[in-house]
This record gives C-alpha cells, sequence and structure tokens, in this order.
C-alpha cells in the first residue's frame, strides 16, 4: 500500500525560534495522529531544518525537508545549499520544482531534472511539483503541461529511481488563492498522473507511487479531497502555519 503524506511547506515564514515552536506545537499534536502508513513531513527554510531534524528524532512518522537545493554538488555558488549538506543535517526530503520556484527563479524543467538527480544521489526524496497555470487551464493545454514536466523533468529515471520521488500536484491558479481545485479537477489530474506513471514504467510502478494534492487546502476541503482514489494526501502551504490546521489536515486519514 503506498504511503500517505501530509507534508507543510512554511515557504519564506517563520524566523528561526518561531519555527522551532511550531514544530515542537506540531509534534505534540501529531504524533499520535499520523499511524499506519501516513507520515508528516515538515519543509521549513534552510535555518530550521537541522533543529527540527533533533526534535523529531523518536517520532518515527514525522520527517523534515528542504523547499529547494542546487543542481551542483558543491562550488562556487554564493549563497546557496547543496543536497549533501540538507541530507547532513538528517532531512529526508527536499520539495523540488514548486511553481514559486518555476516562476520566480525562472527553473526550467530541464533544471529540474538535474536537481532532481543530485537530491536522489544523496539520498534525499524529492517531493516533485508540477502544475498548470490559470492561463493554460483555459486554453485546454493542462494535460499536455503536465505531461511535458513528468517526461521532462522526471521520466528519465529508471524505476528503482523513480519509486524514491513524490509527486505533488499543485495547480498554479489554486495556490495560496483560497481558490481549491474541485475534488474531481484534481482527481482527473491525479489519475492522468497515475496513467502516465504506468504507461512510462509500469503499474505496479504507478500503483506505489505517493501523489499529492497542494493549492489551498485545509481542514474543510481535506477529507473530500483525500478521499479521491488517486490523492494521497497534500502539500499544504498557508495551514502548515497553524499547528491545529495542519493537525486536523493529517486527522483527515484516520
Ligand atoms: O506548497 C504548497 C502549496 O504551494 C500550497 O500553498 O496551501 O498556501 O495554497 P497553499
Amino acid at each position: 500500500m503506498r504511503k500517505k503524506i501530509v507534508a507543510g511547506n512554511w515557504k519564506m515564514n517563520l524566523d528561526y525560534n518561531e519555527g522551532l515552536a511550531l514544530f515542537s506545537e506540531i509534534i505534540n499534536m501529531v504524533k499520535d495522529e499520523a499511524t499506519g502508513t501516513q507520515e508528516a513531513v515538515i519543509c521549513s527554510p534552510f535555518i530550521h531544518i537541522h533543529s527540527l531534524v533533533q526534535l523529531s528524532k523518536g517520532y518515527s512518522k514525522i520527517a523534515v525537508g528542504a523547499q529547494n537545493a542546487h543542481q551542483e554538488e558543491k562550488g562556487a555558488y554564493t549563497g546557496e545549499i547543496s543536497a549533501k549538506m540538507i541530507k547532513s543535517t538528517g532531512a529526508a526530503y527536499v520539495i523540488l520544482g514548486h511553481s514559486e520556484r518555476r516562476q520566480y527563479f525562472g527553473e526550467t524543467n530541464a533544471l529540474l531534472a538535474k536537481k532532481t538527480d543530485t537530491a536522489l544521489k544523496n539520498d534525499l526524496r524529492p517531493i516533485f511539483c508540477i502544475g498548470e497555470t490559470l492561463q493554460e487551464r483555459e486554453a485546454n493545454t493542462h494535460f499536455d503541461v503536465i505531461k511535458t514536466q513528468l517526461v521532462d523533468g522526471i521520466f528519465h529515471l529508471d524505476a528503482e529511481a523513480f519509486a524514491k520521488l513524490v509527486i505533488a500536484y499543485e495547480p498554479v491558479w489554486a495556490i495560496g488563492t483560497g481558490v481549491t481545485a474541485t475534488s474531481a479537477q484534481a482527481q482527473e489530474i491525479h489519475e492522468f498522473i497515475r496513467k502516465e506513471i504506468a504507461a512510462k514504467y509500469s503499474q505496479e510502478v504507478a500503483d506505489a507511487t505517493t501523489i499529492l494534492y497542494g493549492g489551498s487546502c485545509n481542514p474543510t476541503n481535506a477529507a473530500e479531497l483525500f478521499a479521491q482514489p488517486d490523492i494521497d494526501g497534500g502539500l499544504i502551504g498557508g495551514a502548515s502555519l497553524k499547528s491545529r490546521d495542519f493537525t486536523d489536515i493529517v486527522k483527515t486519514f484516520n
């Protein structure tokens, strides 16, 4: 049975002390809620990661991740953070290809393919984000956009490497807008993604791939979204900054 994940993406929020305080609250509230094949993940700014990993020790269902990593192993890239550095903190995950990285930092599918390789080489599990803009959906090109993101970003991997990925479908028009994709819209895309994985790899690989939904997910709409057969959890932005909301979303699986 594939893993169910609720991952929080704190984005560029919370100073060091605020982050530690929120994470401590989340551990206390989530520790008895994430059970079985479930995992709760917090992807924090880099400055928090090491301390969060220390706080999470002993809680097997709570993991920590980064929000980005550089594509090169090391070198003269002032201000950047490598996958190896992230791994050395004890973090398990890294978000790659978030639409904000694609939009504001010009990250392309080709660059993200390299970032994915480097993250995997350093034993980090990428949470690889894909999703269409409003214009692309209105132009009815959303399936093509998503297929291209899959093919150019991650379908170069062999099946063994691919099995380490988590995929997050995040329609750009739903991120931080309060407008959520309907459960039918989200399920339609998740089913499409799973079919593409089956066609490229195998049904077995497709069935084992965790595919998260992201975009204005909150305690009110999570239950209906997560009840869809191809939605295996969420990548949560705004609601992950409130311990009660994040916990209530995790509890949706219980
Ligand atoms: O990574 C998280 C997504 O961008 C969703 O953010 O829940 O604030 O819409 P949001």
